[in-house]
């Protein structure tokens, strides 16, 4: 389908589509203009071939949910950069998405100075396409896992988890435990960042995790959470 040079700009400013307006048109414009100001020629040029379609982060209405699966979405771009920018994030850090769909957020964390950024993904179909959209933007610090995200174990170089509400509450106990053993292997800090956290009242009832904070993001519930000492 044909996009309108409206539509590119409105998506360029942001990632999810909405219906467009001169609201989203104006924010895109601006959001455009702000990353050429910026010189933020590389952020720019993602969220454009994102807007063009070269990279495929939309979703399908067909998608079906399981006992194990929530609906993919994509939380990466503009709204996402806000949480990250309450973090100091350095080479010292490393961060799974636990269900990382098509790979978003993975390209938003790929800006950021992470040592590692692992993507867990239990759709082959989405694990395919992120490693394409991947590939195709030529990031480099980035690898995906396709499995069940709570037979991924190896979590002790990991200090960061981010969850966009991928799951429900059998699965978020699975890599809750997981990470509670990694803990016990390797104390550490380890933030958990969750966006639209539907397993909340889960992780506060197992006496690890503790919410800190609470981020603004424009259309969900952004919980923080880091490990009691
Ligand atoms: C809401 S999307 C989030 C995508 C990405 N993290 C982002 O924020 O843009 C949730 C993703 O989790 C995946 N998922 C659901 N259940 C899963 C499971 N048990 N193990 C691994 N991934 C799962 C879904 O297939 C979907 O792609």
């Amino acid at each position: 389908m044909q996009r309108t040079v409206f539509q590119i700009l409105r998506e360029a400013g942001d990632r999810p589509v909405m219906p467009l307006s001169c609201r989203h048109l104006a924010r895109g414009l601006k959001h455009g203009l702000m990353l050429l100001c910026r010189g933020q020629w590389r952020e720019l040029q993602i969220r454009l071939r994102i807007a063009l379609g070269q990279i495929d982060l939309k979703v399908d209405p067909s998608e079906t949910v399981s006992e194990r699966t929530h609906y993919y979405a994509d939380s990466g771009g503009l709204a996402f950069d806000r949480i990250l920018a309450n973090f100091a994030i350095s080479a010292a850090d490393a961060i799974v998405d636990f269900g990382c769909g098509k790979g978003g957020v993975l390209i938003s964390l790929s800006k950021y100075p992470f040592s590692r950024i692992t993507g867990v993904e239990i759709s082959p179909d989405l694990a395919d396409i992120a490693r394409d959209n991947i590939r195709k933007l030529r990031i480099s610090n980035v690898d995906i896992r396709c499995c069940d995200a709570a037979d991924f174990k190896q979590l002790d170089t990991y200090n960061y988890f981010y969850f966009f509400d991928p799951f429900p509450s059998v699965v978020m106990a699975g890599v809750l435990g997981n990470i509670e053993q990694s803990l016990a292997r390797q104390p550490r800090k380890v933030t958990l960042i969750y966006l639209n956290p539907f397993c909340h009242d889960l992780i506060e009832a197992g006496q690890v995790f503790s919410k800190t904070a609470t981020l603004d993001h424009f259309e969900h519930d952004c919980f923080i959470y880091s490990n009691r000492s």
